[in-house]
């Protein structure tokens, strides 16, 4: 083992040698002595052990999209990005691999494993004072990092992992997406009923159905033969159309992504060296070694094919990669059934049987016989696994932004860290539960520690029917996430906001436009959490000391000014809440916004289907705009905000036009507005040097009842 300092309070203990991979954009410093990271223990060739001690009131957090609590202790998980169709409890892994912990106590400390294949966790599951970790491999980076509290040390794993990726503004809109739009007349029908019943759109994903064939980079001529026009006459209207990306290539002569894959060599290959076939949507498929810089630019150059079209957002899917079947184990398991044909199967045959077409997908096996090239070598896919849905969004991230020279929308379902910097992630295929509505909300600080943030949930849930009251929950929560998409499976009822009926139609446009109100205030807070390496999302242990924040994991932080309260049970009309501090409550409802004073506590929250409720802190400011029915229309020249007001209250809000790089450079716009209490009133300024604010309307309640208005003109 060897050590090296990084910056303040960050070293990196190397085991090995470690492969790059793409995760960290920092250099080593200087070679230091170091006693080495907890206890690490070589198991065998492929296998160390990483063990250490934690104590009774540590909290655990951290592992980004995985399953379990926001304080991940009391259970297992696996970093090794699987096609999980069931987000069931006992369940170990997800899509992604995020390999941040944080252990905070006496303090906190951070500790970031960087490797490409499996790694589990046991936290202190089997033995409830040890967290063990082990690693499918001898080689491996363990950066620790120590901060002052838990946003110090956040902040500066994210300096190693560099700058994430943000989406142009218009990616912070409501989407709907289904899979199952089968035609562009489809398509246009959604569009038609949201027009008509003036809840607000961003945007139609569109799933596998666009496709010919399910082939990567082709458009159905049959259903979808007039995409060019749809996306043009949509986008005239500010709504977008955002085509789904697959990672298999379909096997067929002919097919010019699959002829030129095998002409110049882009597919990854079994042991005797042939284009390994997988099984995925299109039946064989040839996957892109996207390992490979060539092949990471071709595939990237491919969605000119689509950005011709106008099309300026995208979602890559299956790229953990998903496999359905390989052919030798579809071939055992259909002549293990033809043997069977006629006979008499005991219990123990059948299961046999049974077992053999059960779980066929994504076997462990099959990682085992295809193999990547990296760096002039060949290397098994499954030591390098978490690597390759980041770097097929890398591709498309590259290619993307070399294109279209502007921002695009780019979501992966698979990712690990380094993908960070290309894309945003959905948390895949949860189910219309309420307990993956309660997920949803664990999820989020988690993910932001990982280094995402534009992130969201299929809204109403993927799989299984939702009801409207899930989906009416669900809006609420999802309002308030930077991806505002409501997805969900083919064969189950529709999850549109406006197929329950007028009342639920109504109440969910309320929320839908309530969300677009808040947008100033998201952008801002994203694009600042992007920028300063902090998060957007946090629990409330990490602002409030007591017992009892520390076990809340049903609310959220949101910036330094909201906490969200949201329901997350059925046949509620409200919700008990814990507030730490004195409060306001903050309803908006019919386009009009309302405070009122909250004690700390133990509280019972009305919180009805008609409008969207949360808490502003103590001393401070929510700016907000008029609802509009896109981004594009959002208007701030005359921009509200709400202030909850004991001594004085300060808000930055951050904007840009939303749609350039310009803000790598510092291009942007900020407004600073004051609220100072002076003797029995109150005054309140701002200074902004956003061409498109002229004044600024500032709704004052004090800690002690009192309320005024005060306008700022700019
Ligand atoms: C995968 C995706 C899901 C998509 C489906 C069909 O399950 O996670 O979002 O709808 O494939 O493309």
């Amino acid at each position: 083992m060897k050590a090296f300092d990084i910056a303040e309070g960050i070293r990196v203990l190397v085991y090995g040698e470690p492969m790059d991979t793409g995760a960290v954009v920092c250099r080593l410093g200087n070679e230091i002595e170091a006693d080495g990271f907890g206890h690490v223990e070589l198991l065998g060739p492929d296998a160390s052990r990483i063990t250490m001690e934690l104590k009774k009131k540590d909290i655990v957090y951290g592992l980004g999209a995985n399953l379990g609590g926001i304080n991940k202790r009391g259970r297992k998980y696996e970093s090794y990005c699987t096609d999980e169709p069931v987000h069931s409890e006992e369940k170990k892994r997800l899509y992604a691999a995020h390999n941040f912990l944080m252990i905070s106590g006496n303090g906190a400390k951070g500790f970031f494993i960087d490797f490409p294949g499996l790694i589990g966790y046991d936290i202190g599951c089997s033995d409830k004072d040890k967290l063990i970790i082990d690693v499918a491999g001898e080689d491996f980076a363990v950066y620790e990092i120590d901060g002052k509290n838990e946003d110090e040390v956040v902040q500066r794993f994210h300096s190693i992992i560099g700058r994430s990726y943000v989406p142009p503004k218009w990616g912070l809109g409501y989407f709907q997406s289904r899979w199952g739009y089968e035609t562009s007349k489809d398509v246009r029908r959604v569009k038609k009923s949201f027009d008509d019943l003036g809840i607000p759109l961003e945007g139609i994903y569109l799933d596998l159905d666009y496709m010919e064939d399910f082939k990567d980079f082709s458009v159905s001529d049959e259903r979808f033969p007039d995409m060019e026009e749809l996306v043009r006459e949509f986008k005239e209207d500010g709504v977008y159309i955002i085509p789904i990306i697959d990672a298999g290539v379909k096997i067929e002569k002919g097919y010019d992504i699959y002829e030129e894959g095998i002409l110049n060599d882009h597919f990854v290959k079994t042991e005797a060296g042939k284009p390994y076939v997988a099984a995925v949507w299109p039946g064989k498929v040839h996957l892109p070694d996207f390992l490979r810089p060539e092949t990471r630019k071709w595939w990237g150059e491919k969605y000119k094919v689509l950005t011709d079209l106008g099309i300026e957002g995208y979602w890559n899917d299956m790229n953990e990669p998903a496999i359905f079947y390989d052919e030798e184990e579809l071939e055992k398991a259909v002549d293990a059934a033809i043997a069977s044909k006629g006979a008499n199967l005991g219990v123990l045959k059948y299961f046999e049987l049974k077992d053999l077409f059960k779980d066929m997908g994504n076997r462990e096996r099959y990682y085992r016989t295809f193999y990547h090239e990296v760096d002039g070598k060949v290397v098994v896919n499954e030591k390098v696994h978490n690597l390759y849905g980041q770097n097929m969004t890398v591709a498309a991230g590259e290619g993307l932004r070399s294109i279209l020279g502007k921002r695009h929308v780019l979501i992966s379902r698979a990712s690990s860290t380094g993908m960070h910097r290309h894309s945003g992630i959905w948390t895949g295929d949860n189910s219309s539960w309420w307990s993956h509505l309660e997920l949803n909300i664990r999820m989020m600080p988690s993910i932001n520690m990982a280094g995402f943030y534009y992130v969201g949930a299929d809204t109403g849930g993927f799989g299984n029917s939702t009801n409207w009251e899930l989906l009416t929950r669900w809006l609420q929560f999802s309002a308030f996430t930077p991806l505002y998409r409501n997805h969900s499976a083919i064969g189950n009822d529709f999850q549109e906001p406006y197929i329950f009926g007028d009342e639920v139609t109504g109440w969910n446009r309320e929320i839908i436009k309530a969300r677009y109100a808040l947008i100033p205030y998201l952008y801002s807070e994203m694009m600042k959490s992007v920028m300063n390496g902090t998060m957007m999302f946090r629990p409330l242990s990490f602002m409030f000391r007591d017992d009892a924040s520390k076990d809340t994991e049903d609310q959220l932080l949101l910036g330094k000014e909201l906490m969200l309260t949201p329901v997350t049970k059925p046949n509620a009309s409200g919700r008990t809440v814990y507030l730490p501090e004195d409060m306001a409550e903050v309803t908006f409802r019919d386009g009009e916004v309302s405070l009122e004073r909250t004690a700390s506590g133990l509280r019972r929250l009305e919180y009805g289907f008609d409008c969207l409720k949360f808490y502003l802190r103590k001393d401070s400011i929510l700016p907000y705009s008029s609802p509009s029915m896109n981004v594009r229309s959002l208007d701030i020249g005359t921009l509200h905000a709400i202030a909850y007001v004991d001594k004085e209250a300060e808000y930055v809000l951050y904007d840009d036009d939303g749609e350039s790089y310009g803000y790598e450079t510092g291009e942007s716009w900020s407004t600073t507005i004051k609220v100072r209490r002076d003797g029995l009133d109150f005054s309140a300024e701002a200074i902004s040097d956003n061409p498109k604010i002229e004044k600024i309307v500032v709704d004052i309640l004090g800690t002690d009842g009192d309320r005024i208005r005060k306008t700022i003109t700019i």
